[in-house]
């Protein structure tokens, strides 16, 4: 069986992800790894029995045995990474967001074009057990004609600290973390009409809040309390072409009972919840109904959703199967996600051609 030669760049947190995937994949080799942190990457080779370590990603890229590349690495560095693997010849599977700003994201596109190697953007909630499940039943029209869509992440105590906090290496807070996923998992399933306009708002009120000390959170590796420069809440309007709108909120830091994630979809014949749960809802003989999938998950698993956005990627490479998270998706993306934050700047409303 014909496997595919893969190479991991960045090998912090969301790494184990991807290796885990590949390793599972009997399609797939783990050929190399690199990080810049040396002893990370040292571990993360040791671990998952990788035979070339890189501190490098330009001598990762140079070692012809390699024909794929996950990206892992930091938003600020996705860009670059990208187009110089593409540039040396590999497939690429970058992790969301694509990248920081529109100019990056054009330049990752026209790299795409240019080589006619694949990129694949990681939106990985497109791979969620309850997303094809949904996606089943609004490609058969039970949804009708999706008009609306209102998507919120919100946590009350959840900055990450370290990179995460840092714009110039993430190019934002929530907005770019968290609500890219729930985002795109809207858009995804509207169907992905072209954004017209956007009107965001973003606030630093509550900052990262050191002073909570009676509940724990997830920390980056170099947390430090003192840094942050990025939002810690923000919410969107979201406009299409085909008139369908998009509501969006996400926090790091909110004055919140509990955490919130959810995601809903609105159509002219039914409505549906993918997160929390799934959830369909429906009209039939003049009575509405609440229907309820029996399904294995009731949220996003994480495992699997990864698994199968690896293998979907491998798959895309090996046999040229069908790419569903396109470099296209992710330049739509950053125009959405760079757009709430112009908007929020400007204090209006922002249009697209
Ligand atoms: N899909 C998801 O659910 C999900 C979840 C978490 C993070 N992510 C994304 O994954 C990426 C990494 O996040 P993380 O949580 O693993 O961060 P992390 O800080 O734990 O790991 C990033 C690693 O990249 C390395 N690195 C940075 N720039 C590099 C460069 N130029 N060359 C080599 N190594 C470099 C760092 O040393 C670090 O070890 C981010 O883009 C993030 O948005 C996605």
């Amino acid at each position: 069986m014909k496997k595919l030669r893969v190479g991991v760049i960045g090998a912090g947190s969301i790494s184990f992800a991807h290796l885990s995937a590949y390793k599972a994949s009997e399609q797939a080799e783990l050929h190399a790894i690199c990080d810049k942190n040396e002893e990370r990457v040292n571990n993360k080779a040791k671990e998952y029995d990788i035979p070339n370590v890189y501190t490098s990603y330009e001598e990762l890229l140079a070692n012809k045995e390699i024909e794929a590349v996950s990206i892992c690495t930091w938003n600020n560095s996705h860009a670059k990474i990208a187009i110089a693997a593409l540039e040396a010849g590999k497939d690429v599977l970058v992790e969301k967001p694509l990248c920081k700003t529109m100019e990056e994201a054009y330049a990752v596109q026209d790299a795409v074009q240019r080589t006619g190697k694949k990129l694949q953007v990681g939106f990985v909630r497109r791979f969620g057990g309850n997303t094809a499940i949904l996606k089943s039943f609004i490609d058969a029209g039970d949804l009708g004609d999706i008009y609306y869509a209102k998507a919120s992440c919100l946590r009350r105590l959840g900055n990450p600290g370290g990179w995460f906090a840092d714009s110039e290496r993430s190019g934002g807070g929530p907005v770019i973390d968290v609500g890219v996923h729930v985002i795109d998992l809207c858009w995804y399933l509207m169907g992905r009409p072209k954004v017209t306009s956007i009107s965001g708002n973003t606030y630093k009120k509550l900052g990262n809040r050191p002073n909570i000390t009676t509940l724990d959170f997830y920390k980056a590796a170099d947390y430090d309390a003192s840094k942050n420069d990025v939002e810690d809440m923000a919410n969107a309007l979201i406009r299409f072409e085909n008139g369908a709108s998009l509501a969006v909120d996400c926090s790091f830091t909110l004055h919140k009972k509990e955490d919130e994630l959810s995601v809903t979809l609105f159509g002219d014949k039914g409505g549906a919840e993918v997160e929390p749960e799934l959830h369909i809802v429906g009209e039939r003989h003049n009575t509405i109904l609440n229907m309820n999938p029996q399904v294995n998950e009731k949220t996003f698993n994480f495992e699997t959703g990864f698994q199968a956005q690896v293998d979907s990627f491998i798959t895309h490479c090996l046999d040229d199967g069908e790419n569903r998270s396109p470099v296209e998706d992710g330049v739509e993306m950053m125009k959405m996600l760079t757009g709430i934050y112009e908007s929020a700047k400007q204090q209006k409303e922002i249009h697209f051609d």
